[in-house]
């Protein structure tokens, strides 16, 4: 037997070559505000972070207020875990969560706060909230069948109304409907959707490598195409079961139909974040409340990583007018040293026995509850103060790639986005002279590639969206100044060049 050292890797040793392909495995071992550092030769080298935990440090790392914040917590012995007792920190958080809301919603209803420790988690709580309440009101309809099932079995039976054969009938009625009460429900959710990888989660998560694998885990998604009119009408009509009823008329038994509630629920990121950000057009955002309403479905906005102001605006679903019957947050909500998150529902729709369905050992839990009450504060301070700036440093540098792509128009395809949350997709390389270019096309990393060139040679830190290799993903904390965006964009320059008139050797050059 072999002794256990640390030379040997343990944790996901795949992922640690797959990233040392790319040059990207690095170790940080510091953050603060947009820079992480790592030791390089005996010396702390400062990186310019524009991955930003994945969307999770819009405040920036190590946040001198947080930090101050979270010593004070742990040297006063706060619990952190007290589950089953009074949580009126929780009830902070839900209670901001609601001011922010009725103010940007426009509307007085209260929302109620289910918690949990990551995205795919309060994804997960909405999915099976949205069964429940499917759940109810197939109980009604199944209820009301059978009152009218025996009502139509009585009037045959006491002569006043005919049927050819009343048992057979009922049987089949039966048989039909316990097919559909016995089919596992569908969800709606776009092309392209990111909305976690647990097992629930990842049914909705577009990407196929992550989900198809795991198909028979749990129930389906249909996927959307945001840009096609009609085409969320075309996939419901689709969709469309019909339960089977009993009626009389003129003394006749006869049998009708009923529309089954084959979805659960609507799920969308009002950006498509990982699958390459990608607005959704405000069209689609107005069929999506339509065809919501029309099914008696909720609409489960997800605000993970758009959301807490990153767009310029707490929820980023409020420029597209777009309304939730529930929201999910996550990742900035812990301010980048929590794992928080929460599913809001709204009152209307609120299955109270949820409660008793649902729960999590470490969510609720004091730490991450009273971090991300302080961010919430944060986030609201001075008017709003946050919001303008995530707007304003979003716009600066989408300005400035948007003036890189006029002078690369070859080479970068599309620049877009709102807020801090940007993507720079390049022009796709499949049919390129080069042939260096080509086979880092078709190993499938291209982006990872120019990550790790801009890594190695500048300092910079991004990563491609994982769904759409070809599109790098910006998403700086508040704390982007103007200097910064100048790095980025002499690296991003050197980039163009490297793949307009050097056929990208330089890339694929791993130190
Ligand atoms: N929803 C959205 C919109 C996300 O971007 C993510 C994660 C999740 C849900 C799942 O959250 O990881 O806390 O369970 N997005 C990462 C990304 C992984 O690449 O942007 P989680």
């Amino acid at each position: 037997m072999t002794a256990v050292g640390t030379e040997q890797e343990y944790a996901e040793p795949y992922l640690r070559g797959v990233l040392a392909t790319a040059g990207l495995d690095v170790e940080y071992t510091r953050g603060e505000a947009n820079t992480l550092y790592y030791n390089r030769d005996g010396r702390e080298v400062g990186v310019l972070d524009f991955v930003g935990g994945y969307g999770s440090t819009l405040l920036g790392h190590s946040h001198p207020e947080l930090i101050e914040y979270a010593r004070e917590l742990l040297a006063g012995q706060t619990p952190i875990h007290a589950q089953f007792s009074r949580h009126p920190y929780a009830n902070r958080v839900a209670a901001q969560l609601n001011r922010i809301l009725r103010r940007d919603l426009d509307s007085d209803e209260n929302y109620y706060a289910i918690f949990a420790n990551s995205g795919a988690e309060a994804i997960e709580a909405g999915m099976k909230h949205a069964e429940l309440e499917r759940f109810s009101r197939i109980a009604g309809l199944r209820a009301e069948i059978e009152a009218s099932v025996a009502m139509a079995r009585a009037a045959v039976e006491g002569g006043r109304a005919r049927a050819e054969d009343i048992d057979a009938l009922v049987a089949a009625v039966n048989e039909h409907n316990q097919a559909l009460f016995d089919s596992t429900p569908l969800f709606l959710t776009p092309v392209g959707s990111f909305h976690g990888k647990l097992a629930g989660s990842v049914q909705l998560t577009y990407n196929p490598i992550y989900r198809t694998v795991f198909s028979a885990l749990a129930a389906q998604a249909r996927f959307v195409p945001i840009n096609e009119p009609g085409a969320l009408d075309e996939i419901v009509a689709a969709e469309r079961r019909d339960l089977h009823d009993l009626e009389i008329a003129d003394d006749q038994v006869r049998v009708v139909s009923r529309p089954f509630p084959v979805f659960c629920a609507l799920v969308l990121e009002p950006i498509l974040g990982e699958g390459g950000i990608h607005e959704v057009p405000v069209a689609f955002a107005k069929d999506v409340n339509r065809v919501a309403a029309d099914l008696g479905i909720p609409v489960v906005i997800d605000e993970i990583q758009a959301g807490m102001g990153r767009t310029g605006a707490f929820l980023s679903s409020s420029h597209l007018g777009l309304r939730g019957d529930y929201y999910a947050m996550a990742k900035s909500l812990g301010g980048g040293i929590a794992k928080a998150a929460v599913l809001l529902v709204r009152e209307s729709r609120y299955q109270r026995d949820f409660e008793m369905m649902h729960s999590s050992t470490f969510a609720k839990d004091s730490f991450s509850c009273l971090i991300a009450e302080k961010v919430l504060t944060m986030l609201e301070a001075n008017d709003g103060e946050v919001y303008r700036t995530a707007a304003r440093r979003g716009a600066e540098l989408l300005n400035a790639l948007r003036a890189l792509q006029a002078e690369y128009p070859t080479v970068i395809a599309q620049v877009r986005g709102r807020g801090l949350m940007v993507g720079l997709e390049f022009a796709n390389q499949a049919e390129s002279p080069s042939q260096v270019l080509r086979e880092l096309d078709g190993g499938g990393f291209f982006g990872y590639y120019v990550s790790g060139f801009l890594l190695r040679e500048y300092d910079i830190r991004t990563f491609p969206t994982s769904s759409a290799v070809y599109t790098l993903r910006f998403e700086p904390s508040v704390h982007l100044d103007t200097s910064e965006i100048d790095r980025l964009i002499t690296a991003l320059r050197e980039v163009c060049r490297e793949i307009r008139d050097a056929g990208g050797t330089r890339l694929a050059a791993i130190a």
